[in-house]
């Protein structure tokens, strides 16, 4: 059957990402062909797609999708044609009209998730859900710091940590983006001055703190921010570094984190999250629940056409979204 997807040949600027034409083939055992609607953009896709994370090329970006279970490979029996599903893994390959997914890596979608919505949800709420339920630790502090708190993850993971009664101070890189942050119930909002400079904040987070400091950083800004995140947090705090949109964090000397008051450094990924489907699963429920509950809520900051992508990825590099961006087939 033919398709049309995004593809890049080369890695660089968007500009890389074309669109083409290729053939899909029937689905394999244990495979479903499923047709996208909704595809969510990612930060990870703007890494493969500058090189920062090598994949094999030509290469099509995209991790994340919603659409409708089209064709069953054989042996796939819990699913069937019509049913609407979502995915959050890879291998990469969601920027395209359709493809073949392993069926036991599908999550089934309530009918009250428009797919749009879904696609702007998964994803980066799996990451907020891990980072709540498995990273974040009230006996830590109540005090936790968000970085890029107005992004995908950001406003996600904001709103979800401040139902669960932590006090949230944000980081963003603009005053335009505060009011979404205070709205999601982040207590304090602090902005990054022009040109990203990050020298100042531990001491604000201090003043905030009462001396004290953080107990939790979530930090997924990486290079330009992982010196400050160090010295925001309290004695035994935990820096949770799950992304790097700035550049690789520094190496970071063991006896180091003991000097600066006996901090831990995790690097969490969704993928070990939800690396058992079981858990993949019931990670989704759970998400789902805490979306019906209006613990989370998905945002969606701008939607394009599937084959103007590379707009959408200039769109994201900016610093001014403030939500998810959504492809729509
Ligand atoms: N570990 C995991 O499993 C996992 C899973 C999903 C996502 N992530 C990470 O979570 C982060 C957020 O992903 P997202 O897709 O929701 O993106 P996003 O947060 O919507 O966009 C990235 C944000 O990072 C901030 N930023 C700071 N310095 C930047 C720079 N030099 N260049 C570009 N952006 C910069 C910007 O916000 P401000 O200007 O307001 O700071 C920007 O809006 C990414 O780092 C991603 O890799 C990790």
């Amino acid at each position: 059957m033919l398709i049309h997807q995004i593809q890049f040949q080369t890695t660089g600027a968007p500009e890389v990402l074309r669109w083409v034409g290729s053939e899909l083939p029937a689905p394999g055992p244990g495979e479903v062909r499923v047709r996208h609607r909704a595809i969510g953009v990612n930060f990870i896709d703007v890494y493969q797609r500058r090189g920062v994370y090598p994949v094999p090329l030509p290469a099509t970006p995209g991790f994340e999708a919603a659409g409708v279970v089209e064709a069953l490979g054989p042996g796939v029996e819990d699913l069937f044609p019509g049913q609407r599903v979502g995915y959050v893994d890879g291998p990469t390959g969601a920027y395209s009209e359709a493809r073949n997914h392993p069926a036991d890596r599908l999550i089934p979608l309530p009918d009250d998730l428009p797919d749009d919505e879904a696609a702007a949800l998964l994803f980066k709420g799996l990451t907020a859900h891990m980072l709540v339920r498995r990273v974040w630790r009230p006996e830590r502090g109540p005090w936790v710091l968000v970085h890029a708190a107005a992004g995908g993850v950001g406003r996600l993971l904001t709103r979800w940590l401040a139902q669960e009664g932590a006090r949230v101070i944000g980081v963003v890189g603009s005053p335009l983006k505060v009011p979404e942050v205070q709205a999601e119930g982040a207590e304090e909002v602090l902005v990054v001055p022009a040109g990203g400079s990050y020298e100042g904040l531990a001491r604000e987070v201090r003043r905030l703190t009462g001396e004290l400091g953080v107990g939790t950083v979530f930090d997924s800004v990486g290079k330009a921010s992982f010196a400050a995140s160090l010295d925001s947090l309290a004695p035994f705090g935990l820096l949770a570094s799950y992304g790097n949109a700035s550049g690789p964090v520094p190496a970071v000397e063991t006896a180091e984190l003991g000097r600066r008051g006996s901090l831990a450094l995790q690097r969490p990924s969704i993928f070990h999250h939800i690396a058992d489907p079981r858990r993949l699963r019931s990670a989704a429920v759970e998400l789902f629940e805490a979306r019906a509950q209006d613990r989370v809520r998905a945002c969606i900051h701008a939607r394009f056409p599937l084959r103007e992508a590379a707009e959408a990825h200039a769109l994201l590099e900016s610093r001014t979204t403030r939500g998810a961006i959504v492809l729509l087939p």
